[in-house]
This record gives C-alpha cells, sequence and structure tokens, in this order.
C-alpha cells in the first residue's frame, strides 16, 4: 500500500497519517520531518533547508527527492507507506511515479484533505507536539486528557514549530497554491485521486480516510 496524503499546511495530514499507520501497519514518511530533522542534524542538506523553511517557501526539489528516496529504501518501508507532504511539486510527483515504477509499486490513492484557507490558519496557530513521541495537540481542538501529560506517552516536554508564525503561514499557503494544488489534477488523470471534507472533526476525517483505503485494498 502506497498512500499520499495531499493538502494544504494544517489539513491535518500529520493527524491523519499517524492514525493510519497504526490502523493498516504503515510508515509515515513525512518530508517535513525528515528535513527538521536534517536540520537539527546539521547535515549539508538541513543547513541548505533551513532558511527555505523559516522563510515558508519549498525545499529544492533535489535535495527533498533525494531525502525521501534514502528513506524509502530502508527495511521497514516495505510494509507499505504514507507521503505526507510529498509530493509538493510536478517535479517531484514525476519522481515519485518513477520510484514507484522501479520498485514495482503503484500509488494505491492519492487522498486531498480539502480544508478553507482560513481555517488552515487557525489550526496551525494552535499547533504543539509532544517532545517524546511526536503527538500532535491543539491549544482547542485536540487537547491532552490530563492538562500538560501527552495521552500517547505521559510525556510533559511539548513544542511549538518555528515556523508556524504568521508570516511564514501566509508563505506556506502561497507555496500550496502555486506549486502543490496543481497535483490534485496529476493524480485525477491517474485515477488514484479520492477527496476528504477535512473541515469536519478530526475522528470523522478519520473515519472517511480508514473507509477510502478499506475501499482501495
Ligand atoms: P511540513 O512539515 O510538511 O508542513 P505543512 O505541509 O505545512 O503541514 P503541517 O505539518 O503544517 O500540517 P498538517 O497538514 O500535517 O496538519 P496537522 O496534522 O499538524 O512542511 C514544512 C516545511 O518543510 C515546508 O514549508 C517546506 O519548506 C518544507 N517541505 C516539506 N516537505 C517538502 C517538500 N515535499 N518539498 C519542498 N519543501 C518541503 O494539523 C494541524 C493542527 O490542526 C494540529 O494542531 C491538529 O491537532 C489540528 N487538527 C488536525 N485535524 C483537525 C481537524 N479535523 N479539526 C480540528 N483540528 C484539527
Ligand atoms: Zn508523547
Amino acid at each position: 500500500v502506497s498512500l499520499v496524503l495531499l493538502g494544504p499546511p494544517g489539513a491535518g495530514k500529520g493527524t491523519q497519517a499517524r492514525k493510519l499507520e497504526t490502523a493498516f501497519g504503515l510508515v509515515q514518511l513525512s518530508t517535513g520531518d525528515l528535513l527538521r530533522a536534517a536540520v537539527a542534524a546539521g547535515t549539508d542538506a538541513g543547513r541548505a533547508a533551513q532558511e527555505v523553511m523559516a522563510r515558508g517557501d519549498l525545499v529544492s526539489d533535489d535535495i527533498v527527492i533525494a531525502i525521501l528516496r534514502d528513506r524509502l529504501a530502508q527495511d521497514d518501508c516495505a510494509k507499505g507507506v504514507i507521503f505526507d507532504g510529498f509530493p509538493r511539486t510536478r517535479v517531484q510527483a514525476a519522481a515519485l511515479d518513477e520510484l514507484m515504477a522501479e520498485t514495482g509499486n503503484e500509488i494505491t490513492a492519492a487522498i486531498n484533505l480539502q480544508v478553507d484557507d482560513a481555517a488552515m490558519v487557525q489550526r496551525i496557530s494552535g499547533r504543539y507536539t509532544c517532545g517524546a513521541c511526536g503527538e500532535g495537540y491543539h491549544d482547542r481542538f485536540k487537547v491532552p486528557a490530563a492538562k500538560g501529560v501527552c495521552d500517547n506517552c505521559g510525556g510533559t516536554e511539548f513544542k511549538r514549530r518555528a515556523d508556524d508564525n504568521a508570516a511564514t503561514v501566509a508563505q506556506r499557503l502561497r507555496a500550496y497554491h502555486a506549486d502543490t494544488a496543481p497535483l490534485i489534477e496529476h493524480y485525477g488523470a491517474q485515477s488514484v485521486l479520492r477527496s476528504v471534507d477535512a473541515m469536519q472533526s478530526i475522528d470523522k476525517v478519520e473515519a472517511d480516510l480508514n473507509a477510502i483505503v478499506n475501499a482501495a485494498l
């Protein structure tokens, strides 16, 4: 199984990818997470990506495709993968099609999470994650059951992303409309495109996604 989650920043790609991982035994491949890890590790790619990400622009296709290809070659990905935040440009989509063909795989479904621009700004500005396990939370929409304690691992350290500020969010949204939205057409032409109303609650979106994946299996 190879799923692509399409959608603007804040649509819920990361939130839902983690649920799909558990429900279907898949591996989440988030290029955003891979790039943040490269920045933290201070690799060449990370140094090149850091400023670009801080501006809310897209990191160059070469860097992103190389990082993704390396991760995809690791053994655990044989279980099946969820591409979260990749591809984001036509060049990346073409590279993914090639990678799939090389390894004899196919995209099972490319699922477009549809949200209003206004909701996305609200979601991103309230977002934080568990420092220990990465579970995502929101000041209003998803709070831990016990205040200050991660539901998933019991951790008590939380963090917010450096690029979740108003100026960067506006630029990330522009980049989405200019470069990523056209991929809806790319996957439509391959007849693997599905759409989910991601303005619904997290649980409803999850149920819709599970139904789509079950139907595609
Ligand atoms: P990346 O890390 O991919 O960020 P993004 O696309 O901006 O997406 P987000 O992680 O912000 O949002 P999400 O859709 O995962 O939403 P989430 O589930 O957290 O990319 C960051 C940067 O890296 C880019 O700007 C770029 O520079 C670079 N980059 C990454 N990939 C690249 C690529 N392929 N090519 C080039 N550059 C790349 O949800 C958001 C919040 O809302 C959470 O708090 C959550 O709890 C809440 N929430 C979720 N669903 C709902 C719901 N249904 N109702 C209410 N609240 C909800
Ligand atoms: Zn945790």
